[in-house]
């Protein structure tokens, strides 16, 4: 690798799963570890870039030299990445977005009452597509997590969410991706595609942000 490929390029990217309240006590929220946009973030500084990274709640140390935003809802995380779109060249948008949030959040405890119970769900912004439709974007990478028709589904993210590249992973095959060290990649862009074979995601990180600098300068 081009040790500074990145050099004068500036990124921000989205890590972590969302959470969304429920009560001042509860919350949904799934099992994304952060590991992969954290690792993105650590490759894409020591490759030169200024970082920023806005995180939902994980367990992991910032990265040397990353500025760290921290968010809980996916609403907070729109709030904290638009006004950071048109400083930087290259957006990720690698957290695992909560696709609903809690209609109306109690504003206290619920209490346990009948047998069943129903909470309303609304549909929360997509924050990569927010970034993508901007009028001054940046090169744009979506994530796509699959179990089935890989690349018809990440194609279609693709063009819908009108990204410049899309990486998708296999999540039907628990050795990779989620909470995992390593992952694999396919990536496709419009008239494109490669694959990344499973590596640790210090390594793909690194592979992925080679190819997003070499399609940005060429
Ligand atoms: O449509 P889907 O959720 O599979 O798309 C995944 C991609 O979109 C990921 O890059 C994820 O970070 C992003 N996304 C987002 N905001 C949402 C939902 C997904 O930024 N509300």
């Amino acid at each position: 690798f081009g040790p500074k490929l990145l050099q004068g390029m500036s990124l921000l990217l989205t890590a972590g799963p969302t959470r969304e309240a429920i009560d001042p006590v509860r919350y949904i929220s799934n099992h994304s570890s952060g590991k992969m946009g954290f690792a993105l973030a650590k490759a894409a500084a020591e490759m030169g870039a200024e970082v920023t990274l806005v995180a939902g709640p994980v367990n992991l140390a910032t990265p040397n030299g990353v500025t760290r935003i921290n968010v809980e809802s996916a609403q907070e995380m729109l709030d904290a990445v638009m006004p950071q779109v048109e400083k930087h060249q290259i957006f990720i948008g690698c957290a695992a977005v909560a696709d609903y949030r809690i209609a109306d959040v109690a504003e206290s405890k619920i209490k346990k009452s009948a047998e069943q119970m129903q909470l309303a769900l609304v549909r929360n912004p997509d924050i990569l597509a927010s970034v993508a439709s901007h009028a001054n974007r940046p090169f744009t990478v979506g994530f796509a997590a699959e179990t089935n028709d890989v690349e018809q589904y990440a194609r279609g993210k693709l063009t819908r969410k009108k990204l410049d590249m899309i990486a998708a992973n296999d999540v039907s095959n628990s050795a990779i991706g989620f909470n995992s060290d390593s992952n694999a990649l396919s990536v496709f862009w419009s008239d494109g595609s490669t694959d990344l074979p499973a590596v640790n995601k210090d390594t793909l990180a690194k592979q992925l942000l080679t190819l997003i600098a070499n399609k940005i300068k060429n």
